[in-house]
Order: structure tokens, then sequence, then C-alpha cells
């Protein structure tokens, strides 16, 4: 065995919709850029996905996948340690979503609040496609066709990952012989072939955006659709306009206003970027007195998202100059999740007796 199989394998991935931005860094790609040395990383590029509701806008998706590939490259995904790869050229993916459709239940699929959440933020009313809610099993199928046993994803993705894994317990018990008492951890011990995945959350699960609540009063997420991300590839004046702009406590209307750390983007930024964890607790006392004005805050935040950013933006400057070599990197990373996927979908094949030559 080498060394490669016998780290535990994880997987991951993003729709690619745009670039990348702070909130898919605390949420996820933090994780997987930590867990490279431990684990036999995988990281897709779900371009499939993105055609669920982009299917109209196909030279934006392609953009988009050479974006998201150069934000990996820029924030240290290292295409030697791990695999970096395009979902559409995975046939394997697409034909384990068809066996995996027959596993879900139309009303356990239609049942999934991140599903209802999308069509009501993105205001799909009821013009989705079909494909649309076929794509949490196609993830279950990006998933288990590697096999994969840690998945680091936000928060809106933990529906897609228990569907996960109610389609490999049954799918273990179908076609694999797997008692239906078992314990999720031990379902490859009792021979089933796929895994039950762990979740590994961020250490933020769920970062606002720069501009405030929205109807519900709560503040949203952070969201290119909602207008209100700082992308990891921001330049350094956009930084400063984004955070000069930011919405902070709506109450105080100058220094000497008392002011309210909680539900303020400004200290949750602090507390989520700032290395200098004294100075922040320091500074919001005197934020919650009335001590300190908005300005000053919000100018320590910027060089503090700027010593973060700008190492990532100049690296990813350099592939940028070099597309070719990006496109090669992500080749040769599909050539290899190919050889995996492929492996699999026989077993799984062979498991369904629905291999004949
Ligand atoms: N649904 C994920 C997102 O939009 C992207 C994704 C597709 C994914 N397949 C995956 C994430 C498999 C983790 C595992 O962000």
């Amino acid at each position: 065995m080498t060394e490669s199989q016998q780290k535990p394998r994880l997987l991951s991935g993003d729709t690619p919709t745009g670039r990348l931005h702070l909130g898919h860094w605390v949420g996820s790609v933090e994780n997987r850029v930590k867990m490279q040395d431990k684990y036999d990383c995988y990281f897709l590029i779900a371009n499939i996905q993105a055609f669920t509701t982009r299917m109209d806008k196909p030279a934006e998706v392609h953009q988009n996948v050479m974006e998201v590939m150069m934000d990996y490259l820029a924030v240290g995904i290292d295409p030697k340690r791990s695999t970096i790869f395009l979902q559409s050229e995975i046939p394997a993916i697409a034909e384990m979503t068809v066996f995996f459709s027959m596993l879900a239940p139309y009303a356990r699929v239609m049942r999934n609040p991140t599903i209802k959440d999308e069509i009501r933020d993105k205001g799909l009313g009821e013009n989705y496609p079909f494909g649309f809610l076929l794509y949490p099993i196609s993830q279950a199928a990006d998933i288990l066709v590697f096999q994969s046993q840690v998945v680091p994803v936000g928060e809106d993705q933990i529906p897609h990952l228990e569907l996960t894994r109610e389609v490999a317990r049954r799918f273990n018990q179908l076609y694999c012989g797997v008692d239906s008492h078992t314990e999720d951890a031990d379902y490859v011990k009792q021979g089933g072939l796929f895994p039950i995945v762990e979740t590994l959350l961020g250490r933020t699960k769920r970062l606002v955006g720069i501009n405030g609540p929205g109807a519900d009063g709560n503040l949203m997420k952070m969201s290119k659709s909602l207008n209100n991300a700082i992308f990891l590839s921001d330049d350094a004046d956009t930084i400063k306009k984004k955070i000069m702009a930011m919405y902070t406590d709506p109450k105080r209307l100058k220094a000497t206003d008392k002011g309210s750390v909680e539900n303020n983007p400004l200290w949750i930024f602090h507390d989520t970027f700032n290395p200098d964890t004294e100075w922040v607790q320091a500074t919001k006392e005197r934020y919650r007195a009335g001590d300190i004005g908005d300005v000053e805050c919000k100018r320590k935040l910027i060089d503090v998202l700027e010593a973060f950013i700008g190492p990532i933006r100049e690296r990813r400057l350099q592939f940028e100059h070099d597309l070719h070599q990006v496109k090669t990197l992500l080749q040769e990373g599909t050539a290899k999740a190919n050889v995996v996927a492929n492996k699999t979908l026989l077993l799984a094949k062979e498991a369904m007796k629905q291999r004949y030559f």
C-alpha cells in the first residue's frame, strides 16, 4: 500500500459561480489547505452543478472554472499533494448519479432545506429545471465515487451530506449485504463499498456579508449573488472601499455614541480575521463605551485583511499570467481523479450485479 492510500480520503469542492470570497475561506477552504498532509485530498470544481442555475451562461461558467482554479492555487491548495479536478470530465460521477437517484425517495429529495433556501434566495420561483433537484444526488456521487471519508464544507451543505449518508447506507445495505443496524463507522468493515462520510465544519460556520440585514432583520451570509462579499482576489483599494462602506451599528451616529458589537459585521470580521485578540477585546470595550470611532476600527480591519489577502493576490497574479499552466494542472488532476473514480464505478457495478462484460 502506498502512503497516500493509507491516509483517509477527503473531498470537497465549489460550484464555479464566481471568484472565492472570505466566506468560502472560513467555511471550508481554510480547512482544506490545512488538511493536505494528513488526508488524501480531492477538490472538485462543480461545473455541472453551476449549470443547474446557469445553463444559459456557458461562457461565464467556463470563465468561473478558471477563476476558482486560480483561487485554489493562490490560497495554497498544492497540486503536488492534492488532486484538483473538473466535475464534467469524470464520467463515473454522471453514471453513479443515475444509479444513486434510485436510492433517494422523491419526497426526501424535495425535503432539503438548502434547496428550499436556494429557490427562495435566487428567486427561482417555479422555474428551476428538473436537473436542479438532481444536484444533491450528483453531489453524493461526487463524494462517494472517491470513497471519501471526510468532507469539509460550510453549514449550508449539511443537508446534502445527510443525503449522501442515506444513499451510502442504502447502497451498502442493498448491494453489499451490510446489516441495517450497523453503526456508521462500521459500514466498510462490514463489507460496504462506501464509507459513511463525516462533515468537517469551518471555524466560522456562516460568515456574514458587509451589507447588513435582509428583509427578515437578520444579517445575511456573505455571497457573491447578494453583492456583499470580499473576494480573496480583491485589490487593496477595493478592500478599503468595501470596508469603509460596510454596515456596522446603525444606531451609532457619532464616535461618542455607545456602540453595539453584537450583530455588527465590523466586529464579526475582527473576531474572525484579526490575530491580535487582545486588541480586539480591548477595543470592543472602548467601542461599547463610545470611546473610539468606526473609522479607526475599520482602518485596523483594512490592515488585517490586506495582510491576509495581499500574499494570496500576489500568488494569483502569477497564475493569471500563465493560464496554460492553470489548465494543465486541472487536466492532470482530472486524469488522476478518473483513475480512482473508474475503479469505484466498477466495484459499484459489480456490487449491483450490473457488470456483464
Ligand atoms: N454544493 C457545493 C457548493 O455549492 C459544491 C460541491 C459540489 C461539493 N460537490 C461537492 C462540496 C462535494 C463538497 C463535496 O458549494
